[in-house]
């Protein structure tokens, strides 16, 4: 199903893929590192998710008890066809008054008083779907989400790799850094998927 010029969600034998800007983003067959994501936010009352995919993270949220979910998406077409109920999990998010959906750019939605701020926008620094997410890897976005924290909260960057940059500029900027390595074999192919995980200001 083509939502956009930007956006396709295709259903093969049971599994559903995300194709953004022509690039393979996700499928629903392995879904191990999203759900990584919202599991190292948790505990947590209020999370902002960055990019709506096709809602794992934010079902796992859901799932964890937290109380208010606001995820940013980018494509207004995929939270149209969310409200639609394109898939199960999709039409549970948009139907939940627990989780908010936000038609917008994460650059711009970063308001303040999140207990963790998840951000799965894009592959990472290295390998960019859309070329205007760099700069929520660079310093002055991080710092703006590190700032938007509670006390003791984290901000968590998904990556389709590790990316030393973003870990050295996180950790000038953090008082705390761990990465979440997380192993995934897609057929003959592995990938090593990162999560950054940075315990609010220095
Ligand atoms: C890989 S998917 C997210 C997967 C999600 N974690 C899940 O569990 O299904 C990335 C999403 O981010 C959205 N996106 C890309 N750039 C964005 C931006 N700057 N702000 C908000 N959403 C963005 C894409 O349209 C896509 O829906």
């Amino acid at each position: 199903m083509t939502i956009d010029d930007d956006i396709v969600l295709r259903t093969r034998d049971g599994v559903t893929e995300l194709i953004v800007n022509g690039v393979f983003a996700m499928d629903s067959a392995e879904v191990s590192s999203e759900l990584a994501l919202a599991d190292a936010c948790l505990p947590a009352r209020r999370v902002l998710v960055g990019g709506l995919g096709l809602g794992y993270t934010a079902a796992r949220l859901l799932d964890g008890g937290v109380q208010h979910i606001r995820v940013v998406e980018l494509s207004a077409a995929l939270v149209a066809t969310a409200r639609a109920g394109a898939t199960e999990q999709l039409g549970r998010l948009a139907s939940n008054p627990r989780v908010e959906l936000v038609v917008g750019d994460i650059a711009d939605a970063v308001t303040p008083g999140w207990d963790a701020i998840a951000l799965d926008v894009d592959n990472g620094p290295s390998f960019l779907i859309h070329d205007h997410n760099a700069a929520l890897y660079g310093a002055s976005f991080l710092a703006r989400c590190l700032a938007a924290l509670n006390p003791s909260g984290k901000l968590l960057v998904w990556c389709e790799s590790p990316s030393p940059d973003l870990e050295v500029e996180l950790r000038r900027l953090a008082r705390d850094v761990r990465v979440i390595v997380v192993p995934v074999f897609r057929g003959e192919r592995s990938f090593n998927y990162a999560i950054y995980v940075a315990s609010s200001q220095a």
